[in-house]
């Protein structure tokens, strides 16, 4: 008897299905997974890809809103003039880019590329914010690195991080290549050595003479003092078909992590080399360049090529050697613990308790919190995360007399 009537007290089946949904959509982690939050909460950040991997920083640049410094300065027509120029706007004394990139220029006039048959010079006036003139605007304004034959040389841009020191990344930057033959616009980390065999480096390059639909992925070196090539080192890969090529927005990404290096475009894989990944402390290099060589090209008199940048994003370690390294909230002690564990990919965890994405969020540049440990251990947590959701169910099947 008691039996039926504690049956006929029985929820309908649709209430508890709202109730095991309620509990689901209520449980810390589902929630947290759409929280938008901002560096300060995060303690690092897990990439996802074949290569998914913790960083503890985190940098954003975003070049789309910077109408009052837009401006595309006149080409300087003598090579002597260039390398001196100023910065061409205000932007680039501001604080965001002066913690994070230098305006390069340096010439090639005492370097031994042996092919190199043109004066190359790196000028900061080269490096600008523009207005994006583009039918259907995707934003205000982007960066711009130019490089351009004049008739007695070749005037290009190039930035390079302050920080000498980052030791893995993922970096990514939402750009395009337009413009002429004979010029390469590259993104890469570089470690220089005077021995071209021990230089370390990841790039990805596109060569204006190229076809529209390959780009060159390369750890370095590609070849030899004796000039000989190594295939291994590099990979000319052509985008899959209906992929936006490089003269089109899209997001280009490289994962330098200890065991290989790769590349995506618009979050597809697109390459991956493992074969001489770069493993020491590396800056990272964005540049617009021609030498006359054959690896660029020869570009003609007056024409020009242009890297244009909406925003680039970073997630890094940083090593000793990098000023911009990131100190754990609560002290100092604790970032010299965290620090010092870099590039330990045993610790799964990535050692920080706060862990972001800057995948999986709606709004690019802010991370999104993935999961707050709090000290305790993922599945742990994730267990005691949902104890007051099973006592609640419990209690539910238990009042209800089970569960149908
Ligand atoms: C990473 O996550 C984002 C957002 O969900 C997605 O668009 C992208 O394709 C993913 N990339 C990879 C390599 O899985
Ligand atoms: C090239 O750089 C050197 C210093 O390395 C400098 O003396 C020279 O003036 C520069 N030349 C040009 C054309 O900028
Ligand atoms: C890369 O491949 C394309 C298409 O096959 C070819 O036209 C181009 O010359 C190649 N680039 C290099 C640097 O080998
Ligand atoms: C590039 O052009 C310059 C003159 O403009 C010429 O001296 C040089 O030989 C050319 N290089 C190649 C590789 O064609
Ligand atoms: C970055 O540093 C964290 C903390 O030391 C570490 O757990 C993680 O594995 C490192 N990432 C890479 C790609 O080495």
């Amino acid at each position: 008897m008691e039996e039926h009537q504690r049956r006929g007290s029985h929820p309908s089946l649709s209430s508890l299905i709202t109730l095991i949904t309620l509990i689901a959509t209520s449980s810390p982690l589902a929630s947290a997974a759409a929280t938008l939050t901002d560096d300060s909460k995060c303690e690092c950040y897990l990439t996802n890809g074949t290569q998914a991997s913790f960083f503890t920083t985190h940098r954003f640049l975003d070049f789309r809103n910077l109408a009052k410094n837009a401006g595309v300065p006149p080409t300087i027509a003598k090579s002597d003039d260039s390398g001196s120029a100023p910065v061409t706007s205000e932007y680039f004394t501001s604080k965001e880019w002066t913690e994070t990139f230098w305006v390069q220029s340096w010439n090639n006039s005492h370097m031994t590329r042996e092919d190199a048959t043109v004066l190359m010079v790196n000028s900061p006036n080269n490096v600008y914010i523009e207005a994006n003139g583009d039918r259907n605007p995707s934003s205000q304004t982007w960066l711009t690195l130019r490089t351009q034959r004049l008739k007695d040389f070749q005037t290009a841009a190039e930035i390079e991080s302050i920080g000498p020191g980052f030791q893995y990344l993922s970096v990514r930057m939402l750009a395009r290549t337009v413009g002429s033959p004979g010029a390469i616009t590259a993104l890469f980390t570089y470690r220089g050595s005077d021995r071209l065999a021990d230089v370390q480096e990841s790039d990805l390059e596109v060569r204006t003479m190229d076809p529209h639909n390959t780009i060159q992925y390369t750890n370095q070196p590609s070849y030899t003092e004796e000039g000989e090539e190594i295939d291994r080192a590099t990979k000319n890969v052509t985008l899959p078909n209906g992929h936006p090529d490089w003269t089109h927005w899209a997001v280009h990404r490289l994962d330098w992590t200890p065991k290989e290096t790769v590349w995506y475009v618009d979050g597809i894989e697109i390459a991956t080399i493992s074969f001489q990944t770069p493993r020491d402390p590396s800056k990272v290099i964005l540049n617009a360049w021609s030498d006359g060589g054959e690896w660029s090209g020869n570009m003609t008199v007056n024409e020009a090529a242009y890297l244009q940048i909406q925003w680039l994003e970073i997630v890094y370690n940083a090593t000793d050697e990098n000023p911009a390294r990131k100190m754990k909230r609560d002290d100092d002690g604790a970032a010299a613990a965290l620090s010092a564990r870099s590039g330990n990919d045993e610790d799964e965890e990535g050692g920080c308790d706060v862990v972001c994405s800057i995948d999986e969020t709606t709004d690019r540049g802010k991370p999104v919190m993935l999961w707050n440990n709090g000290g305790v251990r993922t599945m742990e947590v994730w267990l005691v995360s949902w104890i007051p959701s099973f006592m609640l169910l419990g209690m539910f099947v238990l009042s209800s007399g089970g569960l149908w």
